[in-house]
């Protein structure tokens, strides 16, 4: 979503604005802009629809310079996609805003300006800010003052960052409910939405808490809390490799993050499992003991997050003898639901920051459930400082927006917490030591699972020219269907649903014909025969189909159905197996109709507004 860089140094902060920009470019924006305070006095500003490098390529061919800036890439929610809704925002010529996150009450902050004489030359919320603090600014408040009461007045989601043109030397920063982190250098500091923007320049953070207003200068960090009173916020080095913004040689990260998965999940596994079982503590000092009193379990995420916690919901009733519930996040967080006795919530997230899992986390904290633990991606985030337990999936920055190894890894972990929970709740020695094999067999089956990429290739030149597709699975292949739906309706905007194959009937058999590929994911378990009856009734209505099968599974291919053999896996380890196949196709089809793989339209890495 939008990308927040700021800098306060001695040198020229231009190039650090925009390459950090560049490295948030994987979040999904629209438009892009940065604001400098000249040495000469002035505020200067250039903004740009489209990609950051034609932001570049403007700020190459004008004089724009200053030791103090801010930069942006927004992701469009009030106003269309245009240069004058770009940030960052003014207030007359003197107040520069950067934001991320929505401003609710912007009509009657907008009403209430425009009353005072403010006259807005854009539709975003954003620019309620700037007119807001210069307001605050005008009855004599230094800048730091004028922001903590500014943002009294303001209902929504913050993560802001403000530059006034009579104080060159400082930025002030403020967070209610999109992340900031500032960076500390040597006699410089920064400021970003996400830490990866600032890795070239400083590996030193302090995450901001929700409430929190910082004055950054040259020198000093000054952080207040929401009652503003000052604070110290801990000092974290951050241990993120800085080239992971890196292709590596692939066309797209999207491709690169599904080859690298063998190598995740082998990292997700180092020192967490034995031989025989699960390391002691892994879910973290006192996990133990908790999970000991786990009767049920209440898993919250969106998107692909979520199809992890639904697949996990198989495994936990089914292994762990522990009653389960999933919910998407944005639906927990507007209702009403009992909270079962000594229930643990857990949240999962790739990147900790996602607005609706983030503030169903918050709700459930206060409902009473018996304690929360994460399964993330990022170390710091927010979902890790404010859940009670944190398992790191360790995946990697995952940088294209379609999710691919963090996906893995989240399965990865919900099996090793099965093994945890299982063991308090009864599980039988042969599922217990079937999981653990199976999982440390997990690493190589991945790798000879992407050998098959060849054959997918050209199932995908068959695909492309289609307009819909249905993915079907049962059991715990079901969530998988549902994640190779999403993946593939997200990078190559082929519609594309998904359903429990034993569901046909009931509906979207109508559907069939042969302009509707359908996609079948079929390992050899105990669902096969099942699958196998509503293969049929697609091909008993002409449907095409194409079917990932364990090659014992003794699918037939003929026109209406080419097979594409999956090498054979345990039972435990599947649906992860199954999801790779799934991830190559949607990238191929992505390749073949052009698309942007890595930053499709519309969408963006790090759901951070609601
Ligand atoms: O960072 P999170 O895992 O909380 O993000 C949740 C979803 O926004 C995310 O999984 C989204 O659905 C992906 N783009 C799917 O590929």
């Amino acid at each position: 979503m939008c990308g927040i860089v700021g800098a306060v140094a001695e040198r020229n902060v231009v190039e650090i604005l925009l390459e950090g920009l560049k490295r948030l470019e994987y979040r999904g924006y629209d438009s892009a802009g940065v604001a400098l305070l000249q040495s000469d006095g002035n505020l200067t500003r250039i903004r740009r629809t489209g990609k950051v490098q034609e932001l570049a390529d403007a700020v190459a061919n004008s004089e724009a310079l200053g030791s103090t800036g801010i930069a942006h890439t927004r992701w469009a929610t009030h106003g269309g996609v245009t240069e004058a809704n770009a940030h960052p925002h003014f207030s007359s010529e003197r107040v520069a805003v950067v934001h991320n996150g929505i401003i609710e009450n912007y009509v009657s902050l907008r009403n209430q300006l425009t009353e005072k004489g403010y006259r807005f030359t854009s539709d975003t919320d954003t620019e309620t800010i700037a007119h807001t603090v210069h307001e605050e600014l005008k009855s004599g408040k230094n800048l730091l003052n004028a922001v903590q009461s500014a943002v009294n007045t303001f209902h929504g989601a913050y993560g802001t960052v403000i530059m006034d043109k009579e104080d060159p030397s400082r930025v002030v920063v403020a967070r209610s409910g999109s992340p900031l982190v500032i960076g500390l250098g040597l006699g410089e500091n920064f400021i970003a939405s996400d830490q990866m923007a600032l890795l070239p320049v400083t590996r030193r953070f302090i995450f901001l808490e929700e409430g929190d207003v910082a004055e950054i200068t040259r020198r000093t960090v000054d952080i207040f809390d929401k009652h503003g009173a000052p604070v110290e916020r801990e000092v974290v080095e951050s241990n993120i490799e800085h080239d992971a913004g890196d292709k590596g040689g692939y066309r797209h990260y999207m491709l690169k993050e599904i080859h690298e998965q063998p190598t995740v999940v082998r990292n997700a596994l180092q020192q967490r499992i034995t031989e025989t079982g699960l390391a002691p503590d892994v879910f973290g000092e006192g996990a133990d003991a908790i999970f000991k009193q786990v009767k049920h379990v209440q898993i919250i995420a969106c998107g692909t997050s979520y199809h992890a916690g639904m697949t996990a919901r198989y495994w936990l009733e089914q292994y762990a003898n522990v009653s389960c519930n999933v919910e998407i996040a944005s639906e927990f967080r507007y209702r009403k639901s009992v909270v079962h006795p000594n229930s643990l919530l857990i949240t999962i997230s790739q990147s900790g920051e996602t607005a609706d899992t983030l503030a169903a986390l918050r709700l459930a904290k206060e409902s009473g459930y018996m304690s929360s633990l994460t399964i993330c991606n990022v170390p710091g985030s927010s979902l890790v400082r404010e859940s009670d337990l944190a398992f790191m999936t360790r995946a990697g920055a995952e940088i294209g927006v379609a999710s691919t190894k963090a996906f893995t890894t989240q399965l990865t972990a919900f099996l090793m917490l099965t093994l945890a929970l299982g063991k308090e709740n009864g599980m039988l020695e042969s599922d217990e030591s079937g999981i653990v094999a199976a999982l440390h067999s997990l690493p190589a089956k991945l790798e000879e699972t992407l050998a098959i990429t060849n054959g997918i290739e050209d199932l995908a030149e068959e695909f492309a020219d289609k307009n819909h597709s249905l993915f079907l699975g049962r059991g715990d292949q079901y969530p998988i269907a549902m994640e190779g739906a999403l993946k593939l309706k997200e990078i190559s905007y082929i519609h594309a649903e998904a359903y429990a194959s034993g569901e046909l009937k009931h509906g979207p058999l109508a559907l069939i014909d042969d302009e509707m590929p359908v996609i079948v994911v079929a390992p050899n378990n105990e669902l096969l025969e099942k699958l196998k009856s509503n293969v049929e009734e697609v091909r008993a209505r002409g449907g095409i189909m194409y079917v990932f099968a364990d090659k014992d599974a003794a699918f037939e291919g003929d026109e209406s159905m080419r097979v594409i053999n999956v090498p054979h896996c345990d039972s435990p380890i599947a649906p992860i197996i199954y999801t790779l196949p799934l991830q190559l196709l949607s990238y191929y089809v992505a390749l073949i109709k052009g698309t942007d793989v890595d930053q499709p339209r519309n969408l963006a890495k790090s759901v951070t507004v609601e």
